[in-house]
C-alpha cells in the first residue's frame, strides 16, 4: 500500500510542478487539521506572489478531493483533513499489509559498523551504545529491504598486543583462557599493563614480541589467537545476553585490513597525498586546522610504531565501497572520535575511494552519565560491566514481576524478566536524541509507567489480553472505519503515522524517531481505551474497536521489533 503520507505529499506534490516545476512542498502531522503542508512561502517567493495568495493557486491546482478537505491557513499554510472514506479504505490496507505502510527499496547495500569493543578490554558502556544504536539501525535497514552488512571493527591489533601475549606466557594459557572466558578481560588487561610499567625486562620482552606478531612468527600468531578468540566467544555471550544480532562471523577486526595498508601508503603517496611530517607519514585533507590555525595532519604511518587507526579505517573505506559494494557506510562510534571520521571520509574522498553517491557518515552518540552526571563507573571507580548492568535489571524486573504477577511460573518469569530487562536497557538508550548524554537510571528505566521499555511492552500486552478474552475465532475482513468517537479517529491517524516515523528514523538515523512515535501510539491507545469499550460494544463498533487494537498491537510489536526489544503476549 501505499502510505498516507506518500499519498498526500504525491498531490502537493503534482500542483506544486503544476505552478513552478522543482518546486517542493513538505509536510507533517499536525494535531490542529490532520496534516499540515509547508512550502507555500518559498514558492511565494520563487514566483514573486503574496503568500496567501499563492496558497489559493495552489488550491486550485490541487487534485485532492477524494482523499482529503484542505483549508489555506495563518500566513500560506494548507490545513489538510482526512474524508472517512480514505481513512477507512487506508486503515483497511493496513489490516492486510505486513509492513503496516512502510515502503521498500531494492539492491541497495549498507555497512553498519559498530559495537567494536576491543579485545582482553571489558565492553564499557560506550560499547553498550554503540551496540544498542547499531543493531536498531541494523534491524530497521534489513526491514527497509537493504542488504546489511555488518562490521564489528574489534580492536584486535596494535602495540598492547606485545604486552598481553607476554602476560599470557606469564600466566599460562590455561588459566589466561580460564580467566578471559568468564569475562575479567579488564583484570587481565591490567595485570599485563602493571607489569610493562614496572618491570623493564617484562617490557622488552613485550617489545619484541610486538616485532614478532608484525613479523608473522607462527607462535607468536597462535597465542594471539587466544586472545582473540576468548574475547570474541565473551563477546558473543554478552550479544546473546542482549539479544543483538551480531555473531562472530561479523567480527571483521582491525587485523583484517594489515595486509591492505602498505597498498593504502602507496596509493596516497601516488595521489601526491602524503608528506612526511616529524616522524611520520601524514596527508592533510582540506579544510581541517588545529586551534591556532594551522593544518591538521592524519597520521597514517608512524616510524616506529607502524599503521595506525587512521591507515586502518582507510583501507576499510576502501574494502567496503571496492569490494563491499556499500551504498551506505554508518560507523556508529562516540562523538569523540567525530574529526578522526571526518578527516578519514576526508582523505578517503580526496583519493578517490569515496565517491559522493556513497553516504558516509558518523553516527555519533553522547555519554552515559552516572546519578551524579558524571561518566557512569561503578562505585571503585571501575568501568560498568554490560553484563552487570543487564542482570541488575534482570533483578529488578523480578522483583516487579514478584508483585505483579505472583502466579506466574518461575521459568516463565525468569524468561519474561529478561525480555523487560533489555526493553529497559535499549529503550532508555533509543529514546534519546542519540547526540546527547543520558543518566543511567535503572528505577527510572525499569518502571511500566512513562516513557520506557516496559510501559510500551506492557501496552502490546494489555492488547493482546483483549483477544485473548475474547474467546472465539476473530476476522477483521469485513470491519468498515466509521471513526465516530474522536478518541478513535486520533489513534486511527496515529496508526497511519508509522511510515513516517520509520522514515524520519532512517533519514536521520535516529531511533528515538521512531521510538517516540510508539510511546505516542502508546498513549493515543490508553485515551480511546478508557473512552472507547471494546469488548462490551455492540456490532459493528465492537469489530471496528478490535480492528483497531489489532493494529495498534501489530504496530507496537512492530515498531519495537526494529528497535531489538521484544513485545511478550503477556505480562
Ligand atoms: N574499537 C574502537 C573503540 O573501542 C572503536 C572502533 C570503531 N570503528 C572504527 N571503524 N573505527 O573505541
Amino acid at each position: 500500500m501505499t502510505s498516507t503520507y506518500d499519498v498526500l505529499l504525491g498531490r502537493l506534490r503534482h500542483a506544486f510542478d503544476a505552478i513552478h516545476v522543482g518546486a517542493d512542498p513538505a509536510l507533517r502531522a499536525s494535531d490542529r487539521s490532520d496534516y499540515q503542508a509547508n512550502g507555500v512561502m518559498a514558492l511565494a517567493k520563487s514566483e514573486g506572489v503574496n503568500p496567501r495568495e499563492m496558497a489559493q493557486k495552489v488550491l486550485s491546482h490541487l487534485d485532492i478531493g477524494d482523499v482529503a478537505e484542505v483549508e489555506v491557513a495563518g500566513p500560506g499554510f494548507l490545513n489538510l483533513t482526512l474524508t472517512p472514506s480514505f481513512l477507512n479504505s487506508q486503515l483497511r490496507s493496513l489490516l492486510s499489509d505486513e509492513r503496516l505502510g512502510a515502503a521498500t527499496v531494492g539492491g541497495r547495500t549498507a555497512v553498519i559498523d559498530y559495537s567494536a569493543p576491543n579485545v582482553a578490554k571489558e565492553m564499557h558502556v560506550g560499547h553498550l551504545r554503540s551496540t544498542v544504536i547499531g543493531d536498531a539501525l541494523a534491524r530497521m535497514y534489513r526491514f527497509r529491504g537493504y542488504h546489511v552488512i555488518a562490521r564489528n571493527h574489534v580492536g584486535d591489533w596494535g602495540t598492547p598486543f606485545g604486552m598481553l601475549i607476554e602476560h599470557l606466557i606469564d600466566v599460562g594459557e590455561d588459566e589466561a583462557i580460564a580467566s578471559l572466558s568468564i569475562g575479567d578481560l579488564d583484570s587481565f588487561y591490567r595485570d599485563a599493563r602493571a607489569k610493562f610499567d614496572s618491570d623493564d625486562v617484562f617490557k622488552e620482552r613485550s617489545r619484541e614480541r610486538v616485532v614478532a606478531l608484525q613479523g608473522g612468527d607462527a607462535e607468536t600468531r597462535r597465542l594471539w589467537r587466544i586472545l582473540v578468540d576468548e574475547s570474541v566467544a565473551y563477546f558473543a555471550e554478552v550479544y546473546a545476553a542482549l539479544d543483538v544480532t551480531l555473531t562472530p562471523a561479523d567480527v571483521v577486526g582491525e587485523s583484517y585490513y594489515n595486509d591492505m595498508l602498505s597498498d593504502v601508503v602507496r596509493d596516497l603517496d601516488a595521489a601526491g597525498l602524503l608528506v612526511e611530517s616529524g616522524r611520520a607519514l601524514c596527508v592533510f585533507p582540506e579544510g581541517f586546522t588545529n586551534r591556532d590555525g594551522e593544518p591538521l595532519p592524519l597520521i597514517v604511518q608512524k616510524r616506529d610504531e607502524g599503521f595506525g587507526y587512521s591507515a586502518t579505517d582507510l583501507a576499510a573505506v576502501r574494502d567496503r565501497v571496492g569490494n563491499l559494494h556499500a551504498d551506505e557506510i554508518l560507523y556508529v562510534v562516540g562523538a569523540p572520535q567525530s574529526q578522526h571520521f571526518e578527516m578519514v571520509f576526508a582523505v578517503a574522498r580526496a583519493a578517490g575511494w569515496l565517491p559522493d553517491t556513497v553516504r558516509c557518515e558518523h553516527v555519533a552518540f553522547g555519554n552515559v552519565l552516572g546519578p551524579d552526571r558524571k561518566m557512569l563507573k561503578t562505585r571503585s571507580g571501575d568501568t560498568v560491566k554490560l553484563i552487570a548492568l543487564l542482570d541488575e535489571a534482570r533483578s529488578r524486573a523480578s522483583s516487579a514481576l514478584d508483585v505483579r504477577t505472583p502466579q506466574m511460573d518461575s521459568h516463565q518469569r525468569h524468561t519474561l524478566a529478561t525480555q523487560i530487562a533489555r526493553a529497559a536497557i535499549k529503550y532508555a538508550d533509543l529514546s534519546t536524541d542519540r547526540q546527547r548524554d543520558y543518566v543511567f537510571d535503572l528505577d527510572r528505566m525499569i518502571t511500566f509507567e512513562g516513557d520506557t521499555g516496559p510501559y510500551l511492552q506492557y501496552a502490546h500486552a494489555r492488547l493482546r489480553s483483549i483477544f485473548r478474552r475474547l474467546n472465539e475465532p476473530w476476522d477483521s475482513a469485513e470491519v468498515t472505519f466509521e471513526l465516530n468517537d474522536n478518541a478513535e479517529r486520533h489513534l486511527a491517524l496515529g496508526l497511519l503515522h508509522f511510515p513516517e516515523a520509520l522514515d524520519g528514523a532512517l533519514a536521520t538515523l535516529q531511533p528515538h524517531r521512531l521510538s517516540g512515535y510508539l510511546f505516542d501510539l502508546a498513549q493515543r491507545f490508553t485515551t480511546f481505551y478508557e473512552a472507547c469499550p471494546v469488548l462490551s460494544a455492540a456490532e459493528p463498533t465492537r469489530s471496528e474497536r478490535l480492528a483497531l487494537c489489532e493494529l495498534t498491537a501489530r504496530t507496537l510489536s512492530l515498531g519495537l521489533s526494529l528497535l531489538g526489544i521484544e513485545a511478550p503476549d503477556q505480562m
